[in-house]
């Protein structure tokens, strides 16, 4: 209780049931789909892993290159939405801004074909994500859009319009593990955003757009910035333990450690970690790699001293953070990539409400002022 009264976070109530992911947080356990995080993300595709989502098998090899078709054809995006995302580029908007301003436009100028063919607006949704981001981030640059090349699976071509060049297969494959883990994740703020505004028998763009600006909250998803701070900082010097000490000694939380459902170890840290030590080892990039692993030892060590009855390691935003950064992400893009990843989450749990759908529509303890009446303007003090 504060002076506010109590507060309300919804923990532990049930408002829907699914299939997408199962999370057993004290056993450091995700499912997607049926399968063990560690098992599907670094071995799927992204459209792999959205095929299941969306039809709850994974794809034979015919279903795979028609959804791949299917989707790459609706990755363009409207002139409109190009002017939108060059503005808010040129407005120094931040990204999610522009990807909220350029998702809500998107059906613009767009054939859908029959529309209540839900699914083609989910593709269509989840196509169009990284055109956006990719957009804005080029106008950013100064430079031009790149447009996007339908040959390119999701991951390569959103590297692709990003830098303008083929990405390495190994920035591919990082990429692709990164969406495929954090695609879905039970009923976080975003997506239950998105089941609230599809309750209402409202449409999938519409609960994209609202997702986005769910996300866009720093409680949500907002760590990897400050924990490649915190990283960089600790390499610049040479010396993680003296970095970790003066955070936790200033009464700081360290970004990246610790999470709010898993009591035993995140086990997406464990996905992205994996992902990372095989990206910088092909890389031959500057080794922040182990400056992040050095840290993570000392981070878990002193959190032990500090918290003795809690355990605090590190979580997916941790390894997010150095996984995207060896990509070559800047810092501004970890959460509109995020968003691309989680919208294959979004459009699922979307449809997935609306084939059994019940308004949400929970209730509020009313704690105002009783029995007032009526005062004209001119009698008011
Ligand atoms: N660094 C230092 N101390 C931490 C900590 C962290 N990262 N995470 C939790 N703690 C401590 C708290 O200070 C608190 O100590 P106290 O009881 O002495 O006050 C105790 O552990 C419990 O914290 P609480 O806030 O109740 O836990 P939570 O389950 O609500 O926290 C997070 C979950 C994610 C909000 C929290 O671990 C955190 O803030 N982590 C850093 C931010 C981050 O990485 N977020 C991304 C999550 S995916």
């Amino acid at each position: 209780m504060n002076d506010a009264g109590p507060s309300f976070g919804l923990e532990d109530v049930t408002v829907a049931q699914t299939r997408l992911s199962s999370i057993d947080g004290e056993e450091g356990a995700l499912l997607i789909g049926g399968y063990p995080v560690e098992d599907i993300a670094p071995n799927a595709t992204y459209e792999e892993e959205l095929y299941l989502l969306l039809h709850d098998s994974l794809p034979n090899a015919e279903e795979l290159r028609d959804f791949q078709a299917d989707l790459a054809r609706r990755r363009s995006i409207p002139d409109e939405v190009a002017s939108v995302v060059r503005r808010a580029a040129r407005e120094g908007r931040p990204a999610m801004d522009a990807l909220r301003m350029g998702l809500a436009a998107v059906t613009l100028s767009t054939d859908l074909g029959d529309p209540s063919a839900t699914e083609a607006k989910a593709l269509r949704v989840v196509a169009a994500m990284p055109t956006i981001v990719a957009a804005y981030w080029r106008f950013r640059q100064g430079a031009d859009p790149v447009s996007p090349r339908t040959a390119l699976g999701h991951a390569a071509n959103y590297l692709y319009m990003l830098r303008g060049e083929e990405p390495s297969r190994s920035a591919v494959r990082g990429l692709e593990t990164y969406l495929n883990t954090v695609i879905d994740h039970g009923l976080n703020a975003s997506t239950f955003a998105a089941r609230t505004v599809v309750s209402t028998e409202s449409d999938i763009v519409s609960a994209a757009t609202a997702a986005v600006g769910a996300l866009k909250g720093p409680l949500h998803g907002g760590a990897p910035g400050p924990v490649l701070n915190m990283i960089q900082e600790a390499h610049d010097r040479g010396n993680c333990e003296e970095v970790v000490r003066a955070r936790l000694d200033a009464g700081e939380r360290l970004m990246g450690f610790g999470h709010r459902v898993y009591r035993a170890r995140d086990p997406r840290a464990d996905v992205l970690s994996a992902a990372a030590e095989e990206f910088y080892a092909g890389a031959g990039r500057e080794n922040v790699f182990e400056t992040a692993r050095e840290l993570e030892a000392v981070g878990s060590r002193l959190l032990a001293e500090r918290k003795p009855d809690r355990r605090l390691e590190t979580n997916v935003e941790f390894y997010t953070a150095v996984l995207l950064h060896g990509i070559g992400f800047p810092a501004e893009l970890f959460s509109p990539t995020f968003a691309v990843s989680r919208v294959g989450g979004w459009v699922a749990h979307a449809l997935e409400q609306k084939r059994n759908n019940r308004l949400v529509r929970p209730v509020a303890r009313y704690d105002g002022a009783e029995g007032r009446t009526w005062t004209p303007i001119g009698e008011r003090e």
